[in-house]
């Protein structure tokens, strides 16, 4: 009996001085499991007389119900000491200040061009868009240039490798063409997009640049029409006090053909005109090759460079800064 004792002694010893859930799952296996003294005295039972083992399986019993108290006991405070040390380690620090990401926003480009086709959508024009790598037929033959046209060397053409008459756009007016050849007036369509040409990158050229073309196909439009319309578009970019002005100028595609400037007026009574974009009405020559009857229909284009739009409103000296991604830069805007 006093080696049960003994026994009691040295496993609830062991119990509370089990310091972790893993110590005491191995201080229960030593003292109760399968090869335990306790299994072993369990054993012996059978040899006993029926009196001693009536005292020995109470003995066994008492022993085991200790044992299990203890256990019990302790597993709840490692459980609790686990829980809270978790906790802490996992403690959230709700005094710190926030990192703060500086907001995003859309490139300057992208809002003035946003903002292009808010002005002409409030007119009630429809945005259409077209590819990139453009037929020739689209980007040259049916705006009525011909393929000796001197336009054709003019515009710097990248030609698609691999393709028999396949180039990237050298202006968005392939897009007009899109349009007349699949439906019918009346048409009113901006159409904004990327621009190719094989030029060196300055101050003022970038072989990659975007525009708006504009197009307005119905009967009776004259070029009455198409002042207001650019004036319209003219004083919303830049400010109600501005004029218009239209120079003749000559495109294939239209005829007769005008530079439009628009006025500034700067510091120090020093004013005067800026070209912002090319126009005309539509050749009858142009109407007929996308299927659409001259006697019956006339209209107006435009065209008009985004990042040129963009330079003159925000004072952008150099194309450049507007594809360097220069974060002080696009910060501005
Ligand atoms: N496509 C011309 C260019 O890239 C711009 C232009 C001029 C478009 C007159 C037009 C237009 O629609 O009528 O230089």
């Amino acid at each position: 009996m006093s080696d049960l004792e003994a026994l009691q002694h040295e496993a609830l010893t062991a119990v509370d001085a089990a310091d972790s859930l893993d110590e005491l799952d191995r201080v229960r296996v030593r003292f109760t499991g399968k090869r335990s003294q306790l299994a072993v005295l369990q054993k012996g039972m059978r040899e006993l007389s029926p009196e001693e083992r009536r005292a020995r399986g109470q003995a066994l019993n008492a022993f085991r119900d200790a044992f299990q108290a203890a256990y019990d006991t302790r597993y709840q405070q490692l459980q609790a000491e686990a829980l809270r040390s978790r906790l802490e380690a996992e403690r959230l620090d709700l005094t710190l200040p926030p990192r703060r990401l500086p907001p995003g926003r859309p490139h300057l480009l992208t809002q003035v061009e946003q903002e292009m086709l808010e002005v002409f959508i409030g007119m009630g024009y429809r945005v259409a868009e077209g590819p990139e790598a453009e037929a020739g037929s689209y980007n040259f033959d049916l705006l009525n240039i011909e393929p000796d046209h001197p336009a054709r060397q003019e515009m710097d053409t990248i030609y698609v490798d691999g393709f028999d008459d396949v180039v990237l756009r050298t202006h968005t007016s392939p897009v007009q063409a899109r349009v007349m050849t699949t439906s019918p007036p009346p048409i009113a369509v901006v159409c904004p997009g990327w621009t190719f040409r094989a030029d060196a990158v300055d101050a003022t050229h970038s072989p990659v640049f975007s525009q708006v073309e504009g197009l307005y196909v119905d009967e009776q439009v004259t070029m009455a029409d198409l002042r207001g319309t650019l004036l319209a578009f003219a004083r919303a970019m830049f400010g109600h006090d501005r004029d218009i002005r239209l120079r003749p100028s000559f495109f294939p595609f239209t005829e007769p053909s005008a530079e439009v400037d628009v006025s500034f007026h700067g510091p120090g009574g020093n004013h005067g005109w800026l070209e912002i974009l090319g126009a005309g009405m539509v050749d009858p020559n142009v109407l007929d090759a996308c299927g659409i009857d001259p006697e019956r229909y006339s209209g107006f284009a435009f065209g008009i460079g985004i990042e040129r739009v963009a330079m003159l409103r925000h004072d952008v000296g150099d194309i450049r800064e507007l594809f360097e991604a220069d974060a002080r830069f696009l910060a501005r805007f």
